[in-house]
């Protein structure tokens, strides 16, 4: 089946392929901005423009393929540490795609847009798009895109336990933490392209019997074709949950 998906053609002739099986909830770590720009001899941040174009185009996929949950990694709680005019890049751009969000992309695509990570430490004003953007998309029926900005898989656990001893719990059980995470409970496919093989802090909690999907396609390089890779690919796995 996925020799008649060469690269590009299912986006040129907008095939898409049915699944039989589709991962309710997907993670993707849209990694690899820097070494595409790299390798043009771009500074960083052409390489993270591009890589927001390339989150518009997927994140439109999972919607149209009916991915109930797709969680993508933007920012991370350790991403702090770069120079100051990468992170200034980057907090552009995501504002940028949450103003574009309030003007069309929701009522074109009837996805939800919401925020997951830590909000102390990101700037009043998108802060403030993100509340529109939440309360305009609130009631749509599409994927539920959540964009992982200042996100920490062990910050998001943190806070979980301390909104439970805020609520006076002594004593905390499994559903407890997962009911109190930013984002939905469990992760069936975990995508990670660039090569690296490794979760750098994300969905620590829901990764626990995440199917793992790794790429040396760099972001920006990524395509609906590799998205529609990663998901024949989750279709073969014997997924056993220890069982
Ligand atoms: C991902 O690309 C974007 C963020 C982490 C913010 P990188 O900026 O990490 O790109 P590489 O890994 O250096 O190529
Ligand atoms: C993970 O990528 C974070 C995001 C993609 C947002 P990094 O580039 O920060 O991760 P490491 O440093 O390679 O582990
Ligand atoms: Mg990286």
């Amino acid at each position: 089946m996925m020799a008649l998906f060469s690269k590009k053609s299912a986006e040129l002739s907008q095939e898409r392929p049915a699944f039989d099986v589709l991962p309710e909830h997907i993670g993707i770590i849209m990694d690899g901005n820097g070494r595409w720009a790299k390798k043009r001899g771009l500074p960083r941040s052409a390489g993270h423009k591009q890589g927001s174009e390339t989150f518009r185009t997927i994140a439109k996929e999972c919607g149209r393929l009916g991915i109930k949950h797709a969680t993508f990694y933007a920012f991370s709680t350790e991403n702090w540490k770069r120079p100051k005019e990468e992170v200034e890049a980057l907090m552009r751009l995501f504002k940028e795609y949450l103003l574009e969000a309030k003007e069309d992309i929701t009522a074109a695509d009837n996805n939800k847009i919401r925020f997951v990570g830590i909000k102390e430490g990101l700037p009043d004003d998108i802060l403030a798009l993100v509340e529109e953007a939440e309360e305009d998309t609130k009631n749509n029926t599409g994927c539920d895109i959540a964009v992982a900005v200042n996100y920490g898989g062990r910050q998001e656990i943190v806070c979980a336990v301390n909104k439970l001893i805020a609520d006076g719990k002594t004593q905390i059980t499994e559903d407890d933490i997962s009911n109190n995470l930013f984002t939905v409970p469990d992760c069936d496919l975990i995508i990670r392209p660039s090569g690296e093989q490794r979760l750098s802090n994300f969905l620590l909690w829901q990764a626990a019997y995440s199917e793992f999907w790794y790429s040396d396609v760099l972001w920006p390089d990524f395509t609906v074709n590799d998205l529609y890779s990663a998901l024949f690919e989750f279709e073969k796995r014997n997924r056993r949950f220890g069982g």
